[in-house]
């Protein structure tokens, strides 16, 4: 039986009777079939499962993209119902930053190229609210989609450097037949744009292509990205990138571990997808 809860009083309660390990899926709501993939991951590893759905103003660097971010909570708590989840944590603002709260969390080297460039305070936004989100459910592991790859590690570090006991775990993007990467921001695609969409797959697919085939000049990985993305009419690109591993600089060769992305937009909805050369596809 999913239980929920929307306060932090509630939460800690709720928490003080539960088995541990707990597992957290942190959630900005609409949730899929990706979602649905992390709370199963939750399950099998932890005793206790619980998903918090919260749309985190402080993450979106335009107000109007807060407001158009897709919500239905009753068809998310089905969903957390429907895969078994223990307990929901789903608060109003207040709840997450109390009146008074003053503190913003910001990651340095790692969150600052591609998203964290295209998007100013966005990774501020993300830091700050996972790590609330942390210290409140107290979880021993925490899932996220590895479709935000830089995200992932901006939160890894943040975890890192603030000693919060929570293990970081990345799981596989779930894709659609077509290869679109699941995300809540499929849903405002028109027909024709969500038909042109799986050509962020199908360029990471032509870059790791050549890249399988030899290729190591980054510049060259770039521009099979880039020439691929160029069939579609209705993409515009706004970055693509071949960058090191660790630290998401850009790279003139491949060498060791590299992250394929690229940011596209259809519109008014822009996309991101990844891709990892040289490593096993997601982290475990
Ligand atoms: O990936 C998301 O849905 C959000 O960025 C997260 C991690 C829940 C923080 O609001």
């Amino acid at each position: 039986m999913t239980r929920i809860v929307r306060t932090r009083a509630e939460l800690r309660a709720a928490l003080d009777r539960v088995e541990r390990p707990v597992g957290v899926v942190p959630t900005m709501g609409w949730l899929h079939e990706g979602h649905r993939a992390l709370m199963r991951q939750a399950r099998a590893a932890d005793a206790t499962t619980v998903v918090t759905i919260f749309v985190n103003p402080r993450q979106f660097n335009v107000a109007d993209d807060f407001m158009r971010y897709p919500r239905n909570e009753a068809r998310d708590l089905d969903i957390c119902t429907a895969e078994g989840v223990d307990l929901v944590f789903a608060p109003p603002a207040s709840e997450v930053y109390p009146p008074g709260f003053d503190t913003v969390v910001s990651v340095g080297a790692v969150a600052r190229p591609l998203e964290g460039a295209a998007r100013p305070g966005h990774f501020d936004g993300v830091a700050t609210v996972v790590a609330i989100l942390f210290g409140l459910v107290r979880s021993d592991h925490a899932y996220f989609g590895q479709k935000d790859a830089q995200q992932v590690m901006v939160i890894r570090q943040m975890a890192r450097d603030l000693a919060i006991p929570t293990e970081v775990i990345a799981c596989p993007t779930v894709r659609e037949p077509d290869g679109l990467a699941l995300s809540s921001r499929n849903v405002h695609l028109t027909p024709a744009e969500r038909a042109a969409a799986p050509v962020l797959h199908r360029a990471l697919v032509a870059a790791r292509t050549r890249w399988a085939a030899g290729e190591r000049s980054a510049d060259a990985l770039r521009e099979a990205m880039r020439a691929t993305l160029a069939g579609e009419p209705l993409a515009e690109v706004d970055y693509v990138s071949v960058a090191d591993a660790a630290m998401l600089t850009e790279l003139d060769r491949v060498e060791g571990q590299a992250l394929l992305s690229l940011a596209v937009r259809f519109g008014t909805t822009r996309l991101i997808d990844n891709e990892s050369l040289g490593a096993e596809p997601a982290v475990g």
